[in-house]
């Protein structure tokens, strides 16, 4: 214990653990939290190891709309973000302030429901593939090792979605470069070295396009040809950095959800029978055209598929772990917050929340047939208003 750096009178006053802990995304630190939502509530302190300043966990959700909504320009991107900095550059998902707000203007358009209506077609045909290869295992009395597969068919639809017909080029030498993606599972220093070279082949596509003047439809092409109203557009630089960016937030994150949704629905036979009852009424043809959601988002063909889904997303948050840092100083939740202080928000804990989730722990997607789940809009962070409800 770094003893040094406290006093006493710190250590009493301390809301939270008196132990210094340093918080980071692996196993051991959820296991905390869990445990010190028990021992604390949902708004306490954690001295770090590594600094004399004690962090705030703020797992309440009235409080969690002030650090995400309402107050958000009080707040940067936290601490948990320094690593994906080294990996990620400067891209969306770490930068900030004005140059965060300008590259969102200029990508955001490429994510509205229209657009990426556009790639339902692809998407559905490696699901079909991935559906065949799997049934021909199934019919021949094999297992499958599910989890890397489904991180190899997120990762082709990632690449697909933003680079189009030059995905072919990618793989021309019969190797995915970006593989290291789904082979590799640390994201250390080594890893980063090796990812940050593959910056060279996202620049040559780039290149590419820019001689050839091409205007394909993909990710890649509308970063290209988005301009603000003053006429701005990305820099070369920028643009690169926010690919490598998509890359790894589509693939990872749509890995874990679908793993997990799986590893769920593998332990359920009453609900994988609902799941195939339900796809059996719509035809290939149609899920190609729309993704299994009518013409309008709102009035789904799939709603049961959509509550197991929302119910995984729930249990099992990809990004379980979200931080930020005071900009300056303010209070919250009736304490005083300096300047410079981290903040780190759960997903994981906040979906568990007794006050806010029945039964909790148990896997139960009818529960968001409820038009009054979530009970609180922030006790549920893929926002209510994003999800397709029946
Ligand atoms: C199950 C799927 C996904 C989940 C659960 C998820 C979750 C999240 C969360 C929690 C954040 C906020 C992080 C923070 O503020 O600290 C985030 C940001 C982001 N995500 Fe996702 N994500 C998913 C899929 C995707 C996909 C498919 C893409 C792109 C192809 C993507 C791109 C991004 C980007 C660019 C940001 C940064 C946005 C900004 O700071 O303005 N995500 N995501």
């Amino acid at each position: 214990m770094n003893s040094c750096i406290l006093d006493s009178a710190a250590i009493t006053e301390l809301l939270g653990p008196q132990q210094p802990f340093s918080i980071e995304a692996n196993d051991h630190t959820r296991r905390m939290l869990e445990r010190w939502q028990q021992d604390y509530g949902d708004f306490y302190q954690v001295r770090d190891t590594r600094r004399p300043d004690a962090h705030w966990v703020v797992n309440r959700p009235d409080l969690v709309h002030q650090l995400l909504v309402r107050r958000a320009d009080h707040y940067a991107k936290g601490m948990g973000l320094d690593r994906v900095r080294i990996l990620l550059g400067n891209g969306i998902m770490v930068s900030e302030g004005d140059f965060w707000a300008r590259q969102r203007r200029l990508i955001q358009p490429a994510f509205k429901p229209r657009s990426l209506a556009d790639f339902n077609a692809m998407i559905h045909a490696e699901n079909l593939a991935l559906a065949k290869r799997w049934q021909a295992r199934a019919d021949a009395g094999e297992s499958v090792e599910a989890v890397g597969a489904i991180s190899e068919l997120t990762l082709v639809i990632v690449l697909k979605s933003i680079f189009g017909r030059d995905y072919a080029q990618l793989v021309a030498g019969g190797r995915n470069p970006f593989s290291l993606l789904t082979e590799e599972p640390s994201r250390n220093l080594r890893f980063a070295a090796r990812f940050h070279r593959l910056k060279g082949v996202v620049d040559s596509i780039i290149e590419q396009r820019l001689s050839a003047a091409d205007t394909a439809f993909d990710f890649l092409g509308h970063m290209l040809s988005v301009r603000l109203r003053n006429g701005e557009s990305m820099s070369r630089t920028a643009l690169v950095d926010e690919i490598m960016t998509l890359i790894v937030a589509g693939h990872e994150t749509t890995a874990s959800a679908l793993a997990f949704a799986w590893y769920l629905i593998a332990a359920d036979n009453a609900i994988c029978r609902r799941l195939q009852q339900e796809i059996d009424t719509v035809s290939d043809d149609e899920l190609a055209a729309t993704g299994g959601n009518g013409p309008r988002q709102n009035s789904p063909r799939l709603p049961f598929t959509d509550r197991v889904i929302a119910e995984t997303l729930r249990l099992y948050p990809p990004g379980w772990l979200l931080s930020r840092r005071a900009t300056v100083g303010h209070e919250l939740g009736g304490h005083p917050i300096a300047a410079g202080t981290q903040l780190f928000i759960s997903p994981y804990i906040l979906h568990r929340h007794p006050d806010y989730w029945r039964a909790p722990d148990r896997f139960d997607p009818d529960r968001f047939a409820d038009a009054r789940t979530p009970s609180h809009r922030m006790a549920y962070l893929p926002s209510p208003r994003g999800r397709v409800t029946a």
